[in-house]
């Protein structure tokens, strides 16, 4: 699907279609007043008639709305009661809207959402969620399908209109970061969705390649078995013992800043299906461990999309990837291994696995110098309980990023919550036989599992995301959601001076 944008009023711009927005009980949004005007009133004569629901996100097709009209139909957006709208009621307004005008036949459409009023959010940001929600419904995976594809869409243009030459460039470059935060959801949602018989460590190292084949500006290297037992990683081959499929460590490097810049380090746990290992899971609902890469995905949609937008930073990304499986050479509870910082773990519980294959990522990422490492994570169901699927935890060393990353979250209306991360949870890693234990014991499991990562982080400036609840959908909506490559997007926006308002 093409964007573009264009200045000009709703009774003079062409189009097959024309969204636009009405309140309760009949307020028109300047577009739907001109539309109306043109239109010899039909929009204010069926709103009069109840036949235009104003509910937030109810939408209403209005075909042939005559002659003088400049489109062939209005799809009008109820906007609710409210004078201005919040932000996360114009996102589901903005979604409404762009499934509604897929179901018409209309091949283009005009959208005239830009101008409604959205308490403290400008053009740029009403502009990046309207491409976001537009390309959010076209979305689909069906790559495993040999049948029943969903047929192509009709819609192949949206127009951003906007009522000022001068609001033209923002509009603009609103698009391009959102088609490339778009893609970048795209990518890890795909990612995500592949079963683990088809997106297995080496399909994530093959899926880097390919990644620098259409991005020449970044470089990719990958770590075999061989290179990670070099530099000692036994947290992380700990728990590749159990797997046919050898690990992998892949590493994506994109310089787009000063050379003497320290680059922003991401690291995402790549666990391509957590079984549990010998601490086997049950059975229910096992194959959504599948998701259990999302932390990857999102390092991957985020190098793709900075790599789109040419931003002026260093970005490295870092993915260790393993199966987590029971095998007679897996590791068992009660296993001592020792990490590349030479820290001692005891393995109470084999399906702690991803705070075992992070901690020698997150040793490893030191040799870049980092300014801030940011790691992402399925880690806990621990998360889940305390946050549900609206927010991803977040714990952290540095305050100031821990803030930053808050506000690029509510900005980018994908939310994470602060958890604290006090010495007395990490006392509960104490273990009689080495270091530490891979598992607390005393509750607060989000919590505990970031103390241990903690324990690898001392020496830079680190964030954890627990996405384990935000990541994928279950039920009737299974499937990878892209998030929160659009949080980690605004928070790396913002450092580049890029974020839209
Ligand atoms: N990948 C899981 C976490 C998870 C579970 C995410 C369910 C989403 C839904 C992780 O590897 C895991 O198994 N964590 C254990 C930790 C426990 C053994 C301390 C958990 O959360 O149960
Ligand atoms: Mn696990
Ligand atoms: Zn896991």
């Amino acid at each position: 699907m093409d964007f573009t944008v264009k200045s000009g009023e709703a009774d003079t711009l062409r189009g097959a279609c024309a969204i636009v927005g009405v309140a309760a009980p009949r307020r028109l949004s300047p577009a739907a007043s001109r539309l109306d005007k043109v239109s010899g009133g039909r929009i204010s004569a069926l709103l009069k008639s109840g036949d235009i629901a104003t509910e937030l996100g109810k939408t209403t097709v209005l075909h042939c709305p005559g002659e003088s009209a400049p489109v062939s139909r209005i799809l009008v957006v109820g906007c609710g009661k409210n004078k201005h709208l919040s932000a996360r009621q114009f996102v589901t307004l903005a979604g409404a809207a762009a499934q509604a005008v897929q179901n018409t036949g209309a091949a283009d459409a005009l959208v005239y959402l830009a101008e409604l009023d959205v308490d403290g959010r400008g053009l740029g940001w009403k502009t990046r969620q309207i491409v976001l929600a537009a390309r959010a419904s076209r979305y689909r995976f069906d790559e495993f399908k040999s049948h029943d594809k969903a047929p192509k869409p009709r819609l192949k243009r949206l127009t951003l209109a906007v009522t000022g030459r001068s609001q033209l460039n923002a509009a603009k470059a609103a698009v391009a970061r959102g088609l490339a935060i778009a893609n970048g959801m795209d990518l890890a949602r795909t990612l995500g969705n592949r079963p683990g018989n088809r997106c297995t460590p080496g399909d994530l190292a093959e899926q880097a390649r390919t990644l620098k084949k259409t991005h020449g500006s970044l470089k990719v290297e990958v770590l075999d078995q061989k290179a990670m037992e070099k530099l000692g990683m036994g947290a992380l081959l700990s728990v590749a013992r159990g797997s046919r499929q050898p690990p992998k460590l892949i590493v994506m490097e994109y310089r787009g800043g000063k050379k003497t810049a320290k680059p922003v380090v991401l690291v995402g746990k790549g666990v391509t299906f957590d079984a549990g290992g010998i601490s086997l899971k049950p059975g229910k609902a096992m194959d959504e461990m599948k998701f259990d890469m999302c932390g990857a995905a999102t390092v991957f949609g985020c190098m793709e999309a900075v790599a789109e937008l040419k931003l002026p930073i260093n970005l490295v990304g870092v993915v260790p990837a393993t199966e987590n499986l029971p095998d007679g050479d897996a590791s068992k509870p009660g296993d001592i291994v020792t990490s590349m910082s030479g820290q001692t773990i005891e393995v109470l519980n084999t399906d702690a696995e991803g705070r075992l294959i992070l901690c020698d990522a997150l040793t490893y990422v030191k040799k870049f110098n980092p300014d801030v490492v940011i790691d992402l994570a399925t880690l806990t169901g621990a998360c889940i309980v305390a946050l549900g699927h609206e927010a991803a935890g977040l714990l952290g060393n540095h305050q100031p990023l821990v803030d930053a990353l808050l506000e690029a979250g509510e900005s980018a209306c994908d939310r994470a919550w602060q958890l604290p991360l006090w010495e007395e949870y990490d006392e509960q890693l104490a273990s009689n036989f080495a270091d530490m234990a891979n598992i607390g014991n005393g509750g607060a499991g989000t919590i505990t599992a970031a103390s241990f990562l903690g324990r690898f982080t001392r020496d830079y400036r680190w964030a954890h995301l627990d996405i384990a609840g935000v990541a994928w959908k279950s039920g009737a909506e299974k499937g990878a959601t892209g998030r929160p490559v659009p949080l980690v997007m605004q928070y790396l926006l913002a450092r580049s001076g890029k974020s839209d308002s």
